[in-house]
């Protein structure tokens, strides 16, 4: 059979796609393709959609405490895999950012580190967690570099047990202030090999103004010792967008870096996170900038920042991993960010922690006392304490998902537009032909460049990939891939460039 296809566009960006053996209208809108304009990095799309980019095709199930059980007793299926552990603490709530659960308080630290190495302990041991290798392993938060130094060794101790593969990725992520050397040097003596700190803006008046605690000086210093380190790999995060952060703040931002001789960095757009203190003022009208500035960057000027970002670390000859975040070196591997987003195995612990377990995915239920409840429920009594029964780790209250049928389908998608190329080998011929019109939509639009295998997205299309891969996973549920047996099994790639 031929598969022609013949595409003609009516005012509503509605194409009709006609086949040979097979009329269809195909729905193409803005929001998945973009809009053709002069200047598609400021243009392309009015503003980032969402922080990532999902579909549904999962819906909620429930999982009685028996099936639970068996679970952690079968062997994983997965070829990677990672553990996340969630501590959900923060001294302070950062204007910008809606991850604040829990106030910093040692007491509560520290029962929560005690019930959360207990699960570890446990969970280490089950058929699961022995049948296979960890490829990486992110402890991340809140704030998890405010446990005391002990509990840092408590968890470094509890990570060892499970079987991590050479050279596992081990990171701890959290912010300098209060991360002192006996912090420090109990993490790196107990398994943590790379760290990720928030700095967001190294410019002291726009990082107070966000309600950071140290100035640029104290923060170039520490970076500077740290990254000092035979092999551990030191990241950080800066957010562009922030009030009172210019571009000629940003500018220094960037040159800062380079000076604080850190292995990598992520450079986030700032979201207008509903719940923050800067979106309640913006509701009022107001900006929280700085004494100096008030300014704040609109979606056109994030667009510079980021391409203004871009090319100074390239130009300084670092590699880019994803479409946010660059290295200097091969000690930085970013292993988890990467894997997480190819939708590997991921055993989720502590309140708050979301992962995917035997395909299904799972997200803890926030609510510390709940979680501490669960634990304490799980603990043995007397009459269960001499039977032979397996301890499991406990099943906490929270939100489990039936397996995402097009599950390995969409990591492709996310890996490839989030690194800026997507081979399309990888994909079977009916669906990269199926998505012909879209590509073809970014590529008039300055997002994409297609040639015969590979859709590699331009600096304009990297800093609005969420938005594309948005609107690839719109695209698919309004234009849903008919069964086989009305298409061509096999096709060359060449034809969808053509
Ligand atoms: C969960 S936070 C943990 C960071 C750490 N607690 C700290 O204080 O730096 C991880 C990162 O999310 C990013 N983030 C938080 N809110 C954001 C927002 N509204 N827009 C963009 N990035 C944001 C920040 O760069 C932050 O470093
Ligand atoms: S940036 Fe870090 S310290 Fe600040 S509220 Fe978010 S998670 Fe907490």
């Amino acid at each position: 059979m031929i598969y022609r296809t013949k595409i003609t566009i009516d005012n509503d960006y509605h194409y009709q796609n006609n086949f040979s053996m097979l009329r269809a209208v195909m729905i193409l809108t803005p929001s998945m393709t973009g809009i053709a304009s002069p200047d598609p990095l400021q243009h392309a799309f009015k503003v980032k959609s969402a922080p990532h980019a999902g579909r549904g095709g999962s819906r909620p199930v429930f999982l009685e405490p028996q099936q639970w059980q068996q679970w952690w007793q079968q062997p994983s299926q997965a070829s990677e895999r990672a553990l996340y552990i969630h501590i959900p603490f923060c001294r302070k709530r950062c204007s910008f950012c809606n991850f604040f659960e829990n106030g910093t308080n040692p007491e509560r630290i520290s029962r929560y580190i005690k019930n959360l190495t207990e699960q570890l302990h446990i969970a280490a041991d089950t058929p699961l967690a022995q049948s296979r290798g960890f490829n990486t392993v992110y402890v991340g938060g809140g704030t998890p570099t405010d446990i005391s130094s002990d509990e840092v060794k408590q968890l470094g101790e509890a990570i060892s047990r499970f079987p991590l593969v050479d050279n596992a990725e081990v990171t701890l992520e959290g912010r300098l202030n209060g991360f002192d050397d006996d912090k420090w040097h109990n993490a790196t003596a107990n398994g943590f090999n790379r760290f990720s700190f928030g700095v967001q803006s190294f410019d002291t008046q726009v990082r107070q103004a966000a309600g950071r605690f140290d100035d640029k000086d104290f923060l170039l210093n520490r970076l500077n010792q740290l990254s000092q380190h035979p092999s551990a790999s030191i990241v950080i995060d800066l957010i562009f967008g922030l009030p009172g952060q210019t571009m000629d703040i940003w500018q220094q931002d960037l040159l800062a870096v380079i000076d604080s001789g850190v292995h990598g960095v992520d450079l986030y757009q700032l979201i207008g996170l509903s719940g923050t203190r800067i979106e309640h003022a913006r509701e009022k009208g107001k900006i929280l900038g700085t004494a100096l500035s008030e300014f704040q960057a609109d979606s056109q000027a994030r667009a510079n920042m980021y391409a203004t970002g871009a090319n100074h670390f390239e130009s300084q000859n670092w590699q880019r991993l994803s479409s946010c975040h660059w290295r200097r070196d091969s000690r930085e591997r970013s292993v988890y960010n990467s894997l997480a987003k190819s939708g590997i195995e991921i055993l989720p612990f502590g309140a708050g922690a979301g992962g995917s377990i035997h395909g299904h995915g799972c997200m803890n239920a926030r609510d510390l006392k709940q979680w501490h409840r669960a634990h304490d429920d799980m603990l043995p009594t007397e009459a269960t304490a001499t039977s032979a029964v397996a301890l499991n780790p406990v099943q906490v209250p929270g939100m489990l998902m039936s397996p995402n049928p097009s599950a390995s389908l969409d990591a492709i998608f996310k890996r490839g537009l989030d690194s800026g190329q997507l081979d399309l080998n990888l994909l079977q011929s009916p669906m990269a032909l199926h998505l012909t019109p879209l590509f073809n939509a970014w590529r008039t639009n300055g997002l994409a460049e297609l040639t015969q295998n590979q859709l590699t997205l331009t600096l304009a299309g990297r800093f609005w990939n969420v938005n594309m891969q948005t609107g690839l996973f719109e695209f698919l549920a309004e234009n849903p891939l008919q069964p086989t047996a009305n298409r061509p099994q096999t096709h060359s790639p060449h034809a969808i460039a053509s």
